[in-house]
């Protein structure tokens, strides 16, 4: 089958992480095999997160997430059909439209191949009536949004409670304005001035457009601060000023986390694979409360352009592939 795979090989075969990061290369690779408890999902759409640029440039190797090896396997989000259920597997049965989320960065092949082998219990029926490659862009961000809702909710966020929410027309920040709402937090979302119909028209009570002066902004309309943060756009200490003393503070980048100044509580957070939660946020979306939103479609073999426009920045929804 093919995958997309980055690859850290020099032309005699040397392994490094390289100053450049590594090559984006689609191998023909064998057919992963399905273990107990898991299933084997024939790949229909994947989307390209920041995450695959971030492996695909040895930053994962770099800072000590994951060791060397000569290739890793790029893709996160998986839209499609099952193929072959493993010993032990009761709630799926091949044939059934699937949506799921391949959360390890050390993946030999990932989502972004024909097949991907996943635990059960990280896989959740597809969203019914929604395209099989904007169901793709649901299962990374929406439970990434949904598990760092529950940190900030576990520090004190209770409906009504306001919530900074940054990069919030990214596709993170966009499932993070709209599940906020639902939860009846107030939001206040930062992005570019172009955006703010949009995210308003996603649940954010409060607009700040991206620029100097953050804290300010955000204290004139909500004074003392919001009690809490979701930093989509890594501002970090820019955003932390703008939260209230005692406040919550939820970083999504590995090792961006600002220091807890005026007793600030932290947290770093990092999406794990949740089927159960994910067959939750689809229906989310079934019922129009989730967006899923496509910058684009491109087969596997374009990918270097989804990773190129990516980089660009501007993009909003996500890059699909479709192997
Ligand atoms: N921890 C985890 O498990 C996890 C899971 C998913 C994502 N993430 C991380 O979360 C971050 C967001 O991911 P994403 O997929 O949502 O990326 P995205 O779709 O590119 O969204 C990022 C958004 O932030 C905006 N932005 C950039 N600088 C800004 C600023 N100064 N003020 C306000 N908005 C600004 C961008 O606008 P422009 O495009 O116009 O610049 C874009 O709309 C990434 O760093 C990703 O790695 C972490």
């Amino acid at each position: 089958m093919r995958a997309l795979i980055a690859r850290f090989t020099d032309a005699h075969g040397a392994v490094g992480v390289g100053g450049g990061g590594g090559t984006l290369e689609v191998a023909d690779v064998p057919v992963p095999e399905v273990g107990a408890g898991r299933l084997r999902i024939a790949v229909e759409a994947a989307a390209v997160n920041p995450v695959d640029l971030f492996v695909l440039a040895g930053a994962p190797v770099a800072g000590g997430l994951v060791n060397a090896r000569p290739s890793f396997g790029l893709g996160w989000d998986i839209a499609g059909t099952v193929d072959t259920v493993g010993p032990g597997v009761t709630a799926f049965a091949p044939g059934d439209q699937v949506i799921g989320l391949q959360d390890r960065l050390d993946v030999r092949t990932g989502a972004q191949a024909d097949y991907v082998v996943l635990d059960a219990t990280a896989v959740a029926p597809a969203p019914t009536g929604i395209p099989v490659e904007a169901a793709a862009t649901l299962p990374l961000n929406a439970l990434t949004a949904d598990q760092a809702l529950d940190v900030l909710g576990a520090l004190g966020l209770t409906a009504g409670s306001t919530l900074l929410v940054t990069g919030a027309a990214g596709a993170l920040g966009g499932y993070a304005v709209e599940l906020a709402a639902h939860r009846g937090l107030r939001v206040v979302a930062v992005a570019g001035a172009a955006d703010e119909a949009e995210v308003r028209a996603m649940g954010a009570a409060f607009f700040v457009e991206r620029g100097e002066e953050l804290a300010d902004r955000v204290r004139a309309l909500v004074p003392g601060g919001a009690d809490g943060a979701l930093d989509a756009a890594m501002l970090r200490a820019d955003a932390l000023d703008a939260v209230r003393g005692d406040g919550a503070f939820a970083s999504v980048n590995a090792g961006a986390a600002p220091v807890p100044l005026r007793g600030i509580h932290v947290r770093d957070v990092w999406v794990r694979a949740d089927g159960a939660r994910l067959a939750e946020l689809a229906k989310l979306a079934e019922d129009g409360v989730l967006t899923p939103r496509v910058a684009g479609v491109l087969p596997l073999e374009q990918a270097a352009e989804a990773h190129a426009r990516m980089s660009e920045g501007g993009v909003r929804g996500r890059w699909v592939l479709v192997p």
